[in-house]
Formats: structure tokens, sequence, C-alpha cells
């Protein structure tokens, strides 16, 4: 099973590239935001401790993050081709966390980190404009990716399903940026030492950083003798 990392700030385009890689190469995709999302949705007391942080900007503690991780991934079907994390991990202790739960499961850790490269004025801009389908989960950008309809989802079909996310107001994106700087950004080098990063312009079209995501894949399937 092959361990792929999206990584990158808020709005850099995880989730988005995560979807389109997940249905170009069959991995799934493992997004800790959406797991902590539904636990909350859930009522269950994972998802009512996050609600705080999330709701301040700030990181659910690790602990709670890489219990969710490890629990998932040994729910996995054993024959998954590869998992996709999306947003995860974001702190020294989480990426120590990742290699040994990967280890556990299959030997090896993290094989390549895909690193979204985007200003803090773009993240603004895009998240203003950012809308989710409250029933699939399906990301818009009222912008740059608007829904074929107004107001229907193109992936379920549901009306009047678009929604803002709580956290896309401003006090919670200026510290989500913080909180990406200081405790996030310092896996860039952790990452680049390990020989394992590819950094992608992430302010270029979602086709161009797909294109351009899928050549590192291939690139590193190549290295593998892989298909
Ligand atoms: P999470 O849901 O992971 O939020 P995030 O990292 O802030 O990232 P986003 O989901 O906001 O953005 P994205 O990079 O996925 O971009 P998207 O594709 O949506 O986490 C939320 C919270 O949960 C955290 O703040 C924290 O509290 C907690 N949490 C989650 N994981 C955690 C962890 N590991 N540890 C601790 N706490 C954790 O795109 C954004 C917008 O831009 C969309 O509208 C999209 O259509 C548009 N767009 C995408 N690409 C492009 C492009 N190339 N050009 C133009 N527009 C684009």
């Amino acid at each position: 099973m092959h361990h792929f990392a999206l990584f990158g700030p808020p709005a850099s385009g995880k989730g988005t590239q995560a979807a389109l890689l997940a249905e170009a190469t069959g991995c799934i995709t493992l997004s800790t935001g959406r797991l902590l999302r539904e636990a909350l949705a859930a009522g269950s007391p994972i998802g009512l401790e996050a609600k705080r942080f999330i709701d301040e900007g700030q990181l659910v503690p690790d602990d709670t993050v890489n219990t969710l991780v490890r629990e998932t991934i040994a729910a996995l079907d054993p024959a998954t081709p590869g998992i996709l994390f999306d947003g995860y991990p974001r702190s020294l202790p989480q990426a120590e966390a990742l290699e040994q739960i990967l280890r556990d499961c299959d030997g090896h850790g993290v094989d390549l980190v895909l690193s979204l490269d985007v200003s803090d004025e773009e993240v603004i801009r895009r998240l203003a404009a950012r809308r989710e389908c409250s029933t699939c989960g399906a990301v818009y950008n009222l912008v740059f990716k608007p829904p074929r309809d107004p107001g229907r989802c193109d992936s379920c079909g549901a009306e009047n399903s678009l929604v803002q996310r709580p956290d896309d107001h401003p006090e919670a994106i200026t510290k989500r940026l913080e909180v990406y700087q200081r405790q996030t950004q310092p896996l860039i080098q952790h990452y680049r030492d390990a020989d394992v990063l590819v950094t992608l312009p992430g302010e270029a079209t979602i086709s161009e950083v797909q294109a351009l995501a899928l050549e590192a894949i291939h690139r590193f399937h190549g290295r593998q003798g892989s298909p």
C-alpha cells in the first residue's frame, strides 16, 4: 500500500486535489479535518472535544488525531492500493506517530509528500468563496469552481446544500494561518531531509496542479518499478 500526503496551508487545495487524485489512482483519501467534522456531527466524544479547537482555528491535540488516524487505518481493507493523507500530519509529533502507525501496518513510512505552495493572500481570497455540500462534502469555489447549476451539488444532486464552513470566518482564518506557520510548516524541512518532498505551485489552476501531482506520483512509481 502506498502512502502519499498532501501538505499545505488552509485552502491550498489539499481536499480538492485529494479527491481528484483518489479518482485517478484508486487510492483512498484520509482527511483528518473531515474525520473530525464527521465525529462532531455524530456527537461523539472526540468530535465534541475537537469542536472548541476547530472553531478557534487551533490544532486538535496530537493524541486525539493520532488515535483517530490509527483506528481508521486499522479498519482499512488491506487490498486498498494506497492512502492519500489530506491535512495530516500537521506537527512533528504527528509525523512521528504516522511513521510508526504506517510501519506497524505494512512496514514502511510516508512515500511521497506533495506540498502545495500558496500565499496568505490567495488563502484568504479562496476561503471567502469556498462552499461545501452539507450532504456529500464536495468542495466548490464560487469564483474558481462554481457548481454547474447554482445551489445544486454537482456530485450528489442535493438542492440548496452548499454552505460555508464555520471555521472560514476571518478570525479563525488568521489563527489557522498562524498555526500553520508555527506548527506545520517546519514539517517541510523534515520531509525534505527524508527526501520524500515534492513542492507544487498551488496557485496554478486546479487541473494544472492535478497534472503536476500525477506526474510526481508516476515518477515515484517509476523509481519503485511499480505501476
Ligand atoms: P481541514 O479541514 O484540514 O482544513 P485546512 O487544513 O485549513 O484546509 P482546508 O480544508 O481549509 O483547505 P484545503 O487545503 O483542503 O483546500 P480546498 O481543497 O478545500 O482542518 C480543519 C480544522 O480541523 C483545523 O483547523 C484543525 O482545527 C482541525 N484539524 C484537521 N486536521 C488536523 C490535524 N492533523 N491535527 C490537528 N487538528 C486538525 O480548497 C479551498 C478553496 O479553494 C475551495 O473553494 C476550492 O474550490 C478552491 N481551490 C482549490 N484549488 C484551487 C486552485 N488551484 N485554484 C483556485 N481555487 C482553488
